[in-house]
């Protein structure tokens, strides 16, 4: 008996990823094209991040654009009607608008429509942080069937002449959708946490409730990301070690039974440090950030899509997820896939 298979024991009913999609804009905005546009180079944004290129969204696009068009690829991969959904989680910090959440217009564009919809906000944890509460309505069983979607437009909220931060970020989207299952398969454990007394170490301030849209605080740029890079470096590599660490000590799963990590991709040398801390290849760690570069709530459902469909990932497998993120947020899931 493997240490997972235990799982298969469990009373609680498995929640199991049945389809997967992804969406990312046609557009592709490289380091040469940022050098034009600020005090950069392709050498320092490479050598620093690991960040080649990232997409960006058409202006008349707005996230649940890019979320639509992820969730059909996955319910065309799930072989399932819009129909059958229960439930929309949609994780973002790009919403199309305060209200009404960008998962209802998802809804909207997939005509979901018996779905009870609702956003979650984790920053880049978030959609971690949404399969595992899906995976808590499915275990209850509230809901049978889950679209689980994380989605952003970044490039609406970055500040184009800080380099500091323009440099990182990109515009994705990601969908999985996540079944009810009798017995095996599918999310083993999850750990979560966060650290609310650094919330202002990277964040959006402007466009809430604190920071209303003004003149005033356009003008100061609050409607923009602002981010502490070498603070939040050093809490990503802390988080995702010991997210990781912890998760695979509460499934009883060894770093070697896992085929796939697959990461939140902010940053080449953050992934670096967790294949370095676990004791697993580079090669064992999903990495698509030179591609994309950081993608927040999308980044982890876009590379899960791209590992699935480049058939990265065997019935089976067992992959670690990981993320870190503004709040600060951090989680970890182990899956049988
Ligand atoms: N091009 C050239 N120089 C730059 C650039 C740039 N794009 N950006 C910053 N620099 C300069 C800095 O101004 C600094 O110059 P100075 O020493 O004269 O002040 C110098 O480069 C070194 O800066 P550091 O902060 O020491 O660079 P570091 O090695 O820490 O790398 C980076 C910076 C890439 C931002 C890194 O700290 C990092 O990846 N942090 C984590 C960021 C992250 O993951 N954020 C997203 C979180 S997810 C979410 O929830 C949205």
């Amino acid at each position: 008996m493997t240490p997972h298979s235990s799982h298969a024991n469990s009373p609680l009913p498995s929640a199991s990823i049945i389809g997967t999609g992804s969406f990312v804009p046609k557009k592709v905005l490289t380091n040469a094209d940022l050098e034009r546009m600020v005090d950069t180079s392709d050498e320092w944004i490479t050598t620093r991040t690991g960040i080649k290129e990232r997409r960006i969204a058409l202006p008349t696009k707005a996230t649940s654009d890019m979320g639509a068009e992820a969730s059909k690829r996955a319910l065309q991969d799930a072989g399932l009607d819009a129909s059958r959904i229960d439930l929309i989680l949609c994780a973002t910090v790009t919403p199309d608008m305060p209200f009404p959440s960008t998962a209802c217009f998802i809804q909207k564009k997939i005509g979901a429509t018996g779905a009870a919809c609702l956003d979650l906000g984790a920053a880049c944890s978030g959609f971690l942080y949404a399969l595992e509460t899906a995976r808590q309505f499915v275990a209850t069983g509230t809901f049978k069937t889950i679209l689980v979607v994380g989605a952003e437009k970044l490039s609406s909220v970055v500040d184009w002449t800080d380099r500091n931060t323009c440099v990182l970020f990109g515009d994705a989207a990601g969908a999985a959708i996540l079944q009810h299952r009798a017995k095996g398969r599918g999310i083993l454990g999850t750990v979560m946490g966060s650290d609310g007394r650094h919330a202002d170490i990277l964040c959006l301030p402007g466009g809430g409730s604190k920071h209303p849209i003004t003149p005033e605080n356009v003008k100061d740029k609050l409607n923009t990301i602002k981010m502490s890079g070498k603070e939040t470096y050093k809490f990503a590599i802390t988080a995702m070690q010991n997210a990781a660490l912890a998760v695979l000590k509460k499934t009883g799963v060894s770093a070697e039974q896992i085929s796939l990590v697959i990461p939140h991709q902010a940053n080449l040398r953050i992934v670096e440090s967790l294949a370095d801390k676990l004791g697993v290849g580079l090669d064992r760690c999903y990495v698509n950030l030179d591609k994309y570069g950081n993608t927040s709530a999308a980044s982890v459902a876009v590379a899960l899509d791209e590992a699935a469909k480049s058939g990265r990932l065997k019935r089976g497998d067992l992959i670690l997820f990981v993320a870190f993120g503004g709040g600060l947020t951090w989680a970890a899931s182990v899956l049988e896939w």
